[in-house]
């Protein structure tokens, strides 16, 4: 069975101390969740240690936002994947829509990435989707399928198998407009098609969450999809009662 996964993208949100507080929340009620979901929760970079000392002992995993595409040397600014591991992490969102968008991620830098985070036994979560205007011109399916050749096709089955996706239509992250079960479930149904079309079998294994304005009103309906094996969740998985009682939708 596909492992079924809710992970927390908490974005350029809290500080610190407010980190600190939220995670230790999220593993206050983490036994409300079914032992088979995975919580997983990635703060930005300056909470990794504090947040990762709060969550010790649960099963909680935790995440990096992103990572440097070098290992290590004159790159100001930038965090590598040794230093992300190093605190801790044992998973790197990758590919969000922001990072393509603001910060001008290419499929060629993420190919990059993705390869760095996996030689250093770190599980790339890989985010894909549309944005609104290539959804309106029916444009979806190709767009998602040529992030996925663009990026997953250039791994092996062994690194594929580390890797999550997150299917994330872009007109769909924070502004409240959750896509339907339908829509989610024809293109997650599309996703693993194309991963097996280089993976074969492999791609009935591979976990693909849904994001994009995922709440506890709407998860259940999406989680009962055969090819929606979770959510990543970002301004939901800002309050703890909330992360949790999507969590608790499987
Ligand atoms: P949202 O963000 O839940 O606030 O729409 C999801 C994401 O960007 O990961």
């Amino acid at each position: 069975m596909r492992k079924h996964i809710v992970a927390g993208n908490w974005k350029m949100n809290t500080t610190v101390a407010e980190g600190v507080e939220l995670a230790k929340a999220v593993a206050a009620k983490a036994a409300e969740v079914p032992a088979e979901v995975k919580l997983i929760i990635a703060p930005p970079f300056t909470h990794l240690y504090p947040v990762a000392e709060a969550i010790k002992g649960t099963a909680i995993g935790l995440s990096a936002q992103n990572c440097a595409d070098h290992t290590k040397g004159a790159y100001t600014g930038e965090v590598a994947v040794d230093m992300i591991a190093g605190v801790g992490c044992e998973y790197v969102i990758l590919g969000h829509s922001e990072r393509r968008e603001y910060y001008g991620e290419t499929s060629a830098k993420l190919v990059e990435k993705v390869k760095l985070a996996l030689e250093k036994g770190l599980s790339p979560i890989f985010c894909i989707g549309e944005k609104l205007e290539e959804r309106e011109a029916g444009r979806h399916f190709e767009v998602v399928t040529e992030q996925v050749k663009d990026v997953l096709f250039t791994l092996t089955a062994e690194e594929m198998s580390k890797v999550i996706v997150a299917y994330e239509p872009v007109w769909a992250i924070g502004t409240g407009k959750t896509a339907t079960a339908e829509q989610a479930q024809e293109i997650h149904a599309e996703i693993r098609k194309v991963l097996a079309e280089k993976f074969g079998a492999l791609a009935e294994e591979i976990s693909i969450l849904y994001g994009g304005s995922c709440k506890p009103s709407n998860a259940k309906e999406l989680f009962a999809c055969p090819d929606i094996d979770g959510g990543l969740i970002g301004g939901a998985a800002l309050k703890a009662e909330d992360f949790i009682g999507i969590a608790v939708s499987f």
